[in-house]
């Protein structure tokens, strides 16, 4: 397992972060658990095979994730990872929920101390809501306290909301949604840039795009086959990331043992600074021939929300763009099917145009919802 530096904390953290938001779930007694027979030897193999970094949050695995976690580090593994989990900032009502969530976590993950915690998946609106709650004195005070080492947040929202929210406290490790098809979206490869320049580690989620970069469409393949050097999907990938000195460790969120144990071997193989030009030309053609698939340049903004007839416009361009993008038209169909679901389906457009005049993008907006319904109903 390549070992990899940690920005300003000078620390030396495994190429494989494991996230632990992906095991397999079983129904058993009428109850939907974490089939731990599968993850805690999953979450064993990564450790014996180097990784030093196990991620997890209060929400994942509909609240159990902890709990497997807690389970799969005793017996000496607690001592082995730095272990990483989020406070739920959904759940906090009040300044006084923060330090109950962070004592129900402990217990659940069986253990005294956090090494990493998070603020969890903050945008620019939870940012104010959790100042104002004093995040920020919480998390310094659970760090003189020794309760937990080092401060951080993940970011899910916009460059501009995570710029702010990047200068606003001396935070000790990023984690950000980076992958080569989100260059420009999220806290993008300008964000990543930022983090480095300031000392701050970013550690990467979803850098196979929640798994929609594993499983490359037939025009995707047949890019990557024409390549003289034969590497998965995957695999590049994880070298695009790592190639990148900014990134200390990528997160993935493997369900089976046999994606652990790929990984273990594909993180084994990874430096940065070390791919060619021509393999840097390879991603950006694989990210080209991606993009050309796009249906509507929606970047999810947000400007044309609320519509008056309730119906999610990013929402349905997001689940129509990635059904064209990654071959998942089922997948588009099922999530059509919860936007009707949640009373947010496109064909409550009445065209009334209001959305349109907001749109930065000048899309089109009503006749893309009805495109978007002929292909996705
Ligand atoms: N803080 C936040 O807001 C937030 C948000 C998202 C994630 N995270 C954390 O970041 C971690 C990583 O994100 P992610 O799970 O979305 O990562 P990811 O690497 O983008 O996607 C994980 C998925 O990729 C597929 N995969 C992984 N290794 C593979 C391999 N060797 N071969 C084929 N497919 C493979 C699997 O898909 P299948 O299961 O479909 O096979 C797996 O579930 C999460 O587990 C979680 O800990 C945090």
């Amino acid at each position: 397992m390549k070992m990899r530096g940690f920005g300003k904390l000078g620390l030396q953290v495994s190429a494989f972060g494991l996230g632990c938001m992906r095991f397999p779930m079983i129904e058993k007694d009428g109850k939907t658990i974490v089939n731990d027979d599968v993850a805690i030897p999953i979450i064993h193999a990564a450790i014996d095979g180097g990784v030093n970094y196990v991620d997890t949050a209060y929400g994942y695995l509909s609240g159990l994730s902890e709990i497997t976690v807690g389970k799969a580090l005793q017996g000496g593994y607690r001592e082995k990872v730095y272990l990483a989990t989020k406070l739920p900032c959904w759940k906090v009502d009040k300044p006084e929920d923060m330090q109950a969530l962070f004592e129900e976590q402990l217990q659940k993950l069986q253990t005294d101390h956090l090494d990493f915690y998070l603020v969890h998946a903050l945008d620019g609106e939870r940012w104010e809501k959790m100042k104002e709650f004093g995040v920020r004195e919480f998390l310094t005070r659970l760090k003189a306290e020794g309760r937990i080492k080092y401060a951080c947040f993940s970011f899910h929202d916009e460059y501009n909301a995570y710029m702010k929210i990047i200068d606003e406290y001396d935070w000790d490790m990023v984690q950000l949604q980076y992958n080569f098809m989100d260059i420009a979206n999220q806290a993008t490869e300008k964000g990543v840039r930022y983090a480095g320049k300031k000392g701050i580690p970013v550690v990467v989620m979803e850098g196979l795009l929640g798994g929609k970069l594993a499983n490359a469409p037939a025009f995707i393949q047949e890019i990557y086959d024409a390549f003289p050097v034969k590497r998965s999907p995957v695999e590049w990938a994880f070298r695009w990331l790592c190639d990148q000195p900014e990134v200390s460790t990528v997160l993935s969120g493997v369900s089976s043992m046999e994606q652990t144990l790929d990984n273990l071997r594909i993180f084994d193989g990874v430096e940065s600074g070390v791919m060619t030009q021509e393999e840097k030309d390879l991603i950006a053609k694989v990210r080209e021939a991606y993009q050309s698939r796009t249906k509507v340049g929606c970047t999810g903004c947000e400007y044309c929300m609320p519509c008056p007839l309730n119906v999610n416009i990013p929402r349905t361009f997001s689940v129509w763009n990635n059904a064209a993008l990654y071959g998942g038209l089922a997948k588009g169909n099922a999530e059509y099917k919860r936007l009707v679901e949640d009373g947010n389906d496109p064909e409550q457009c009445i065209e009334c145009g209001k959305c349109m005049s907001n749109c930065p993008q000048n899309i089109q907006i009503p006749e893309n919802l009805k495109l978007a319904t002929a292909d996705l109903k």
